[in-house]
Formats: structure tokens, sequence, C-alpha cells
């Protein structure tokens, strides 16, 4: 790579305007950069030139909205011109599972790298913030020698993106920690300018080679995921032991080897990322001949997806063994509060089962309905509480909004027929709910029903070894 170095403060092109290249763009500008984002969809240009989000993100509009009115933010879908005008290239396109595997599909970060290399008018540094497959990275330098211009450099570096959901600004602002993964010294100069607010506010730096930086971001994924995972297979120790799984978490926390975060049990994670991620650091795992690694993980998402199961046995429990022509009421459909993704959202997953098995689903969420809406077309949607719970003979929570946990049990129990709740995020005040006249039912708790022997072998069994023998 030739000199970067600019007389101008590094202009800045982001290529991919989803949850993270939109965030990305804001915060770039926010930090007093010239900022152009790229989408190859005209409606989500259109939107983001006028300063609308397409989808809900807290603080989210408002930095947009600033920076596009101050010039210093435009997108479009011209990458050609993008690049030209930039002189740091985030790559922030998706990287989602595929369809026939639990491999990640690789095609648009692939196309997002080579089109930026082929559309470089002078020396550039490509930044790739996508979460991908450990060796990517290191496959796409070699894609971009091709496509460059004669006489034009670029350096190919990887700057994984940890933002969650409904805090992603914050966390783009503030990050935690700053990966520079296979940066020269000359692309570390760079990036550490580009980044140069938050490292003067303490965050801390790694610099370290391509593949340690991509499996940073999918290790940090897949200990979060291990995480709920374990409390949840706690929780189910906890049922047939009489215990308290959340007195656990809260004692566990205070650990500070441990901490508290992500260890509250219930439905368990969905989302955009956690799935996926663990299923393509699974699947490269095995590849790669880290069977112990994708066996780790196997398991993690078998805990995972059998809270789903759970949630739905505890609602026939509670139900007499059948939910037949039984109206129910699910509040929330997002995968996590604050946000409106609903991609792999345990609660949608546990409505739509419930409806296949014959109940009337009215589903409610504070912000979620329309996206719930368009995948789950067949379920009902109430707009407030009051109009999802009345009539029920079991309401069950499954996405852990204020509002719910805020709600007035007393008034909540007149509207339905059974007063029968299903905590599934263990986010209601149980104590004032149960005065209030309702039958709780929690996961991790005591009063929820123990497993049949069977159930015990089946949520042990190791799916790389097959089942485990215990004596159940
Ligand atoms: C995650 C990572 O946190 C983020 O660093 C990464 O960049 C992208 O993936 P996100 O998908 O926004 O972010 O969701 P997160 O807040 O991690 O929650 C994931 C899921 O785990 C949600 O469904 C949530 O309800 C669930 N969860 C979280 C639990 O079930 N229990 C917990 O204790 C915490």
């Amino acid at each position: 790579m030739t000199d970067h170095t600019t007389v101008h403060a590094p202009r800045i092109s982001v290529i991919g305007t989803g949850y993270l290249g939109a965030t990305h763009a804001a915060a770039m500008a926010e930090m007093g950069f010239d900022v152009v984002g790229v989408d190859t969809d005209p409606a989500k240009v259109e939107a983001l030139s006028h300063g609308d989000v397409p989808f809900f993100e807290p603080g989210l509009p408002e930095l947009l909205q600033r920076h596009v009115e101050t010039g210093r933010l435009r997108f479009t879908t011209d990458l050609a011109d993008a690049v030209a005008v930039s002189d740091v290239h985030f790559i922030c396109v998706g990287t989602p599972q595929q369809t026939t595997s639990f491999a990640a599909n690789l095609s648009y970060v692939e196309e997002a790298t080579r089109s930026v290399a082929a559309a470089l008018t002078h020396d550039g540094l490509i930044v790739g913030k996508s979460t991908v497959p450990v060796g990517t990275a290191a496959r796409l330098r070699s894609l971009i020698v091709p496509a460059l211009p004669e006489q034009v450099h670029a350096e190919l570096v990887w700057n994984p993106e940890f933002l969650r959901e409904g805090k992603a600004v914050d966390d783009t602002l503030h990050p935690d920690r700053i990966v520079f993964g296979g940066a020269s010294a000359e692309a570390e100069a760079l990036l550490r300018a580009v980044y140069a607010l938050p490292i003067a506010a303490g965050t801390p730096v790694v610099a370290c080679d391509l593949p340690t930086a991509e499996l940073v971001k999918v290790s940090a994924n897949a200990f979060l995921a291990t995480k709920i995972s374990f409390i949840n297979a706690i929780s189910e120790i906890c049922e047939a032991a009489d215990a308290d799984v959340e007195q656990i978490a809260e004692a566990l926390g205070y650990d500070a080897r441990i901490g508290r975060q992500f260890l509250n049990a219930g439905l368990g994670f969905g989302g955009g990322c956690l799935p996926k991620d663990i299923r393509a650091l699974m699947h490269r795992s095995a590849e790669l001949g880290a069977f112990s690694a994708a066996s780790l993980l196997q398991q993690v998402d078998e805990i995972n997806m059998g809270q789903r199961q759970r949630v739905i046995d505890t609602t026939l429990d509670a139900l007499g063994g059948s939910v037949l022509n039984r109206r129910i009421a699910v509040l929330g459909a997002a995968f996590k509060p604050h946000t409106d993704d609903v991609r792999d959202s345990p609660a949608l997953n546990v409505a739509a089962a419930l409806h296949l098995r014959g109940a009337q689903v009215v589903v409610y969420d504070p912000e979620a309905g329309t996206t719930a809406k368009r995948v789950y077309p067949t379920l009902g949607y109430a707009e407030d509480v009051e109009t999802a719970v009345r009539g029920t003979d079991a309401v069950l929570v499954l996405t852990e909004w204020p509002e719910f946990a805020e709600a007035d049990p007393a008034a909540l129990a007149r509207l339905t027929r059974g007063a029968q709740v299903i905590d599934g995020r263990n986010c209601l005040p149980a104590e004032e709910w149960e005065e209030a006249g309702w039958t709780v039912s929690r996961l991790g708790h005591a009063r929820f029903s123990a497993p049949q022997p069977e159930r015990v072998l089946r949520s042990v069994g190791t799916a790389s070894r097959g089942r485990l023998l215990v004596d159940a």
C-alpha cells in the first residue's frame, strides 16, 4: 500500500446500510468525518437520505437526521461515486445463514469487496466489519488483487463490530474495545485517526492478525450464547430440584469472574446474530477439524432451541394438555426488547407453534407488530396489552418489554378468562401477579412441573456422541 496519510481528514464510505452500516455511517459522521453510505436498495437509500431509518433503533434517527442536515452524511446507490470520494471503505453488508446449511452466505461480502476494489480511483483502505468465518479475509485479499485498477493500491484489514440492536448508537460511539486485524503500521495509523475520539476516551485497541480479528467477533457471540444456554441448562435442574434460577444468577453474578449479564434464564436467544453466528462457527469449526468446539456449540444451540419447546410444554400443561380453540395472548414479538426485529424471534416461533396446534393466538408488541405481521400474517394482532389479553385462557410474556412488567396485574386479570400467565422471560414481578389472582409459571422455578425421565435423557444427549448414559 502506498501513502495513506492524507492532508485532509480521511473520507469514509460505508458499503451496506442495514443496522450495522447505517449506525456506523451515522457514528462516523458524528465523529466528524465526511461519510457516504452505499446500498443497492434504492428505497432504503431514499429513506436514509431523508433522515428516515427503515427500522426501529433508539437514537439513530436523531443522529442520522442531524448529519444528513449538516451535509456530512449522504447516501447513494452509486458505489463508484462513493468510492471515488473516499479514502477508507467500510464493508458492512450482511452474512446471513445459507438456506441449505449452517454456513454463512459470503456472496454479499465478496461482491461488495470486489466492487470497492474495482472502483478505486486512488489508494484506499478496505475495512471489513461484517461478521465472517475465520479465513474469509485472507481469501478476500486474494480476490481484490485482480480487481484493482492499475497503479492503485489497497490494503484490506478486519475491524469487527460488536454493536447490540437497541443500543447500536452507544455501542458504536463508545465501544468496549476496538480490534484491528492484519493492519500494516500505516493502516493502523489511519484506523487510529478514524477512531481517535473513542481511543482518546480510553477504549482499548487490540491489534492482531486477520484470523484472530475474525475469530474475536464470533467467539464473543459464542461466549454470550453459551452463557445464556448455561443458565437455561441450570434452570432445568432448578425446576426438577425446586430451586430458583434467578437467585442462582444473582449469586453467580456477584462473582466478578462470572458477572451477572447474560444470565437471564428464559426463552433463550434469537435475533439476526447470535443464532446464525454460532451456527456458522459450528460449521467452520467442523471444517477445520476443531470438533470439540463444534460439539460445544451444537449443544448450546440445542439447549437454546429446547427452551422454545419448554415454553410450549408449559402452556400445554397450564391449559390441561391441549390448546385447541383456546385463546392465548402472546406479549412480545421482537427477539428482545427495544427493537422491532423479529429475525429468529423465539417469541414468534412459540406463537406460531401454538397457532399450529389450534390455539387462537393474539400477539402484541410495542414496536414489532408490523414486522411480525409480515412474517406471520395468519396470527392475530392487537394494538395494546388490554386488547390482547381480553378473553384469554392464558397469557404468555415472551419479550421482556418494560411495559409488561409495569402493567397492572389486577386490571389485566379481570379481562381474562383464566388468569394464567407463563412468564417466558422471568421479567414479571411474580408475587404481585400472584396476589392479583394470577397463576404464574416461570422457567427455572419450583412451580414448573418436573420433566419426565425421557425428557432428561433427550436434553442431556450430545449430538456428536449420541445420548449420554444418564441414570434417570
Ligand atoms: C448480539 C451481541 O450482543 C452483539 O455484541 C453482536 O454484535 C450482535 O449480536 P443482539 O443480537 O443485538 O447482539 O442481541 P443481544 O442483546 O446479544 O441478545 C441476544 C438474545 O439473547 C436476545 O434474544 C435476548 O433476549 C437473549 N438473552 C440475552 C437471553 O435470553 N438472556 C440473557 O441473559 C441475555
